[in-house]
């Protein structure tokens, strides 16, 4: 039992071999996958791997590095229209990002916004991607009441600080491939201290691969390696960050 709460499965990077990543996935007993859908292209393509496999549930919001592109109001009730189908389970990835300079910080804000206000409306957890702009999302997050929602820090990177703040709005701190680093001193010490009812594990595939496959693609039969780490780092058992980790997704995405 383990659950993959952020994969990219519908990636190109798996045209070539997509059935073999699902089921060496699922022969290491990762028995849900939550896929994102995240811009014009791979909302499609996640609906549709949602719906090819009764495991795979999905996520579909504007990705802030693809702010740019998106028609606010056309795509904003395309993004509600999904949320009525019984795969989506939440909105994302959405947030900031300040490391990409592909859209500029107040479009990057107004449709994280926005998606936030359709996730209060429509009572949807939200999946938030954060990549150096910590202060920000904490901030938007905070003005925009999204602990009514909660949801999940994806890939988690930030400070204790920050991750307290997010635990203290309701949401889930969600680690990936880069904990299980050796140098990774700060993701683990955070780890250390995230509730063990507030964890979450991912792979981002095809991105983030954890060691020893660091730099070449991730695939979600490797969230076992977060997994071990996890254990490692809480001191218990990898069945108990299994369970625990697979119960705390169940919850905070309502899974059945
Ligand atoms: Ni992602």
């Amino acid at each position: 039992m383990l659950i993959d709460s952020h994969a990219h499965l519908d990636s190109g990077k798996f045209d070539s071999d997509r059935e073999e990543v699902i089921a060496r996935a699922q022969a290491a007993g990762v028995d849900t996958i939550v896929n994102i859908g995240f811009n014009r292209e791979t909302i499609p393509s996640t609906m549709e791997l949602a719906e090819k496999y009764p495991f795979i549930y999905a996520a579909v919001g504007w990705h802030p590095t693809d702010s740019a592109d998106m028609k606010l109001e056309e795509d904003l009730a395309w993004i509600e229209r999904l949320c009525s189908h019984p795969k989506v389970v939440a909105i994302g990835e959405i947030g900031l990002d300040y490391y990409w300079d592909t859209a500029p910080k107040e479009v990057q804000h107004t449709v994280f916004r926005e998606q936030i206000r359709l996730a209060r409306y429509l009572h949807k957890p939200i999946v938030i991607h954060n990549r150096d702009a910590h202060e920000d999302v904490v901030r938007i997050l905070r003005e925009e009441n999204a602990g009514e929602i909660g949801g999940i820090m994806h890939c988690y990177s930030g400070s204790w600080e920050t991750a307290k703040m997010c635990l203290d709005m309701g949401f889930y701190i969600s680690f990936g491939g880069p904990v299980t680093f050796k140098n990774a001193r700060v993701p683990k010490e955070v780890l250390a201290r995230v509730p063990n009812d507030r964890l979450l594990l991912e792979t981002d595939s095809p991105y983030l691969s954890p060691h020893p496959y660091r730099g070449k693609r991730n695939e979600s039969a490797y969230v076992t390696l977060v997994a071990e780490s996890a254990a490692e780092i809480k001191k218990i058992s990898v069945e108990e960050i299994c369970l625990m980790t697979s119960q705390n997704a169940r919850s905070c995405l309502s899974l059945g």
